[in-house]
């Protein structure tokens, strides 16, 4: 990753900072406290970004690894070759890019995609440079598509609870890690429905967990808040089932890495917990994801792979980068995601809509998915 860092504090919650051939991540590790952007050069930078958490959020590792590429081709010197040695110049790196972090699915999607569009551009053309520019601009829309289907995650997601109210005029809902602006390409998923409900003039409160070990909702959702003026409460992690027991939230929503065909959604670590709680104290539990968290390959949430970090987000403050917290010789065990049951979830809040469960209680991912593709 290039050293040189651009201090910015216009785009406080702009994680991806680009235009056609450059590329600014702002540097997620130092907020709040520090507003900093780091320069990406190319698909090496763009993988040490999302694996050392730089930028992390399941929408904003996908943009930023395809947009780092993406930096990467427009800067090319010289490339000798033809068509297809550039479409498999991109695809070696696209694999790369996607062996940053395996739980996310949105990153094997959108590298996927982007071979996709590359293969056929260099089935027409036979200018390596047509195929360098079909992927920067699959890319670029990427980055523009995201920030409109988050907007449309908000909206059903605000409509939904809406039609929960009853006779109360406000809900205060409780949300877990950071899916906000800083984890998409802007306004964000889970975080985003609360930015809507709250323009709707019907939050009450936003609670948002600390989110251990690495703190996204304490560093990052917490910033978003009160960026934004919403209001808003930071709660312990241990501290949610006794807030749902005592009436605070009436509802809780969570973002996703993953959602296999039945509705198992992986998550941050601490997710299942609060779907376990919230079905206890009878409090509807909601995932918000674009459609891209979709994976109909996967028939349950069994076989996502969990990815396991470092122990020094355990044995050290502020996940890792501070001092050492734990004693020295105990081992850790450190997920950073877990898998909730689809049956703990009330419904999966999509940019095409809310899926719902059918009388059966089974979600029909597929057959929405096939719906709305047919729309
Ligand atoms: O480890 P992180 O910070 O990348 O984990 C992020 C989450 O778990 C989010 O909830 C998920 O990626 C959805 S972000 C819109």
């Amino acid at each position: 990753m290039a050293n040189n860092s651009i201090h910015n504090e216009i785009h406080a919650l702009q994680s991806i900072c680009y235009k056609r051939g450059s590329l600014q991540l702002l540097d997620q590790r130092k907020l709040p406290l520090e507003t900093v952007y780091l320069d990406i050069k190319n698909a090496s930078d763009g993988w040490f970004a999302i694996k050392e958490m730089v930028v992390r959020g399941a929408p904003a590792i996908a943009i930023a690894a395809a947009l780092s590429l993406a930096v990467e081709a427009v800067n090319l010197e010289t490339f000798q070759g033809t068509a297809d040695a550039a479409a498999s110049f991109l695809a070696q790196k696209l694999e790369y890019l996607v062996s940053s972090r395996p739980t996310a699915v949105n990153l094997s999607d959108a590298a996927t995609k982007l071979k996709e569009i590359t293969v056929k551009a260099a089935s027409t053309r036979s200018e390596a440079n047509a195929v360098f520019q079909a992927y920067i601009e699959a890319a670029e829309i990427m980055l523009e598509d995201d920030v409109a289907s988050n907007k449309a995650i908000g909206s059903y997601g605000a409509s939904c609870f809406e039609s929960q109210l009853n006779d109360a005029k406000k809900i205060s809902i409780l949300t877990h890690c950071n899916t906000g602006s800083l984890a998409t390409a802007g306004y964000g998923t889970a975080l985003g429905v609360i930015r809507a409900v709250h323009a709707q003039g019907i939050l009450e409160k936003a609670y948002c967990t600390e989110t251990r070990p690495f703190n996204q909702g304490s560093r990052l959702t917490a910033f978003e808040l009160v960026h934004d003026n919403i209001p808003a409460t930071l709660i312990a992690d241990s501290a949610a089932a006794a807030l749902m027991k005592a009436g605070c939230v009436q509802g809780v929503i969570v973002g996703a890495d993953r959602v296999a065909a039945n509705g198992d959604t992986a998550n941050k670590i601490g997710t299942y917990s609060l779907a376990v709680c919230a079905k206890h104290h009878g409090i509807p539990f909601y995932v918000a994801a674009p459609l891209t968290s979709v994976d109909l390959s996967l028939p349950s949430g069994e076989s996502i792979v969990i990815e396991e970090r470092s122990p020094k987000e355990l044995l050290n403050s502020r996940g890792g980068l501070g001092e050492q917290v734990a004693a020295s010789g105990i081992s850790v065990w450190n997920p950073a995601f877990d898998v909730t049951p689809a049956n703990l979830i009330s419904g999966i809040i999509t940019e095409k809509g809310v899926i719902t469960k059918s009388k059966d209680e089974d979600f029909d991912i597929k057959g929405f998915v096939l719906k709305v593709v047919a729309q």
